[in-house]
């Protein structure tokens, strides 16, 4: 094990934030993962996985310790489903695409999404009308502090909007090491029903898509929208979309009757965040070497050297801005450390 001193961890965060971490040490399998906890010479441990769901704000004095874990296996193919299991550390992209080579459905909406496989059940992923919920079978998680290994069923992750029981009563305390998916091998289920996918295949003259086409429309609407990290960091959507009570939405929607609602029970709307911010005049604005992205507002985008604690103090600012106009709280969907 390689374990290297005060490393920069810029190219470790989609945020392209330059911060130090005290010690660092990447971890391509559960026995080295094993060993590092058992003679804990090392108190502080700091778990990174793609890096993409995090705003670092702070030099982290414990040792990093980077999942890197990789492997796809087809575990079982019956009739119409395959169970694959990936290592923690395959990149969710290039998975989604492998999937595509192999003509195996249910994660092309979730093309392009940064991070790792290990990460995405932690904030239960989602976009175009998925969520990585729907095709999880199960996860395998190292317990710190036990060295045991558990597996996860799906009713055991407790699912929910970008949430799940390790950012809750577990937070901090598993390790993912790998995560199975129950995919279609054929007679693929085609969601094509969000919004902007409907339009691109419409504009394609594309009546029956297969999921390359759906494949595409998302790489094709995600890149338009949304930055690559690899040209201006960023984390995605900075803030989930609130979900506010139905009697909170009339009074909102007689202020304020253009605001894009949803429905998601008999008594909850979710408002797209985006909306808010753009209404508050934050799109597009840029303070020095930060600020909001021009073609999504939920994003917050680093030009290059940003520090993590101006990032932060803006996601504030905007924050107070839209409980003073709309008297609402926008919740963070990004870990800030
Ligand atoms: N909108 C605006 N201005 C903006 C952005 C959005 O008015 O600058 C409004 C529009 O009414 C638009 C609506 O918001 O129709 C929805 O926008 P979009 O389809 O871009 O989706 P979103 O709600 O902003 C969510 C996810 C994204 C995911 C997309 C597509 C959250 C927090 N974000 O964004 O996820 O890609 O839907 O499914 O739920 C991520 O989590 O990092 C992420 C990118």
């Amino acid at each position: 094990m390689n374990i290297q001193e005060n490393k920069s961890l810029k190219s470790y965060n989609t945020f392209g934030i330059d911060v130090k971490a005290k010690y660092f040490v990447s971890i391509s399998h559960i026995t080295e993962l094993r060993d590092l906890l058992k003679n804990k010479a090392y108190p502080n441990i700091f778990i990174l996985g793609g890096g993409s769901n995090l705003l670092l704000t702070q030099d982290i004095n414990a040792l990093v310790v980077h999942i890197n874990i990789k492997g796809i296996d087809i575990c079982t193919e019956e009739n119409n489903h395959v169970i694959v299991k990936a290592g923690a550390g395959e990149n969710w992209h290039a998975f989604t695409q492998w999937c595509l080579t192999q003509d195996f459905g249910g994660v092309e909406n979730l093309s392009l999404i940064p991070g790792n496989i290990g990460t995405a059940p932690i904030q239960n992923i989602g976009a175009y009308g998925v969520e990585i919920k729907d095709v999880f079978h199960s996860c395998d998680a190292f317990h710190k502090s036990s060295g045991k290994i558990k597996t996860f069923t799906p009713k055991e992750c407790k699912f929910d909007y970008r949430n799940s029981v390790f950012k809750q009563e577990f937070k901090g305390e598993y390790i993912i090491l790998n995560v199975s998916l129950k995919l279609t091998a054929n007679n693929h289920k085609i969601k094509s029903n969000y919004g902007s996918i409907s339009n691109e295949l419409e504009a394609l003259s594309i009546d029956t898509p297969t999921i390359q086409d759906i494949a595409n429309a998302v790489i094709k609407i995600r890149s338009t929208k949304l930055p690559d990290p690899e040209k201006i960091g960023n984390s995605g959507s900075f803030f989930k979309n609130p979900v506010i009570s139905a009697l909170e939405f009339d009074a909102l929607n007689s202020n304020f009757p253009k605001i894009p609602n949803y429905k998601v029970s008999e008594n909850e709307i979710k408002i797209p965040a985006g909306w808010l911010i753009e209404y508050a005049g934050f799109k597009g604005k840029r303070f020095g070497q930060y600020g909001v992205h021009k073609n999504q507002a939920l994003v917050l985008v680093n030009y290059g050297n940003a520090e993590g604690k101006d990032i932060k103090a803006l996601s504030e600012l905007i924050q107070e801005t839209i409980h003073r106009i709309f008297n609402i709280k926008l919740e963070a969907e990004v870990n800030i450390i």
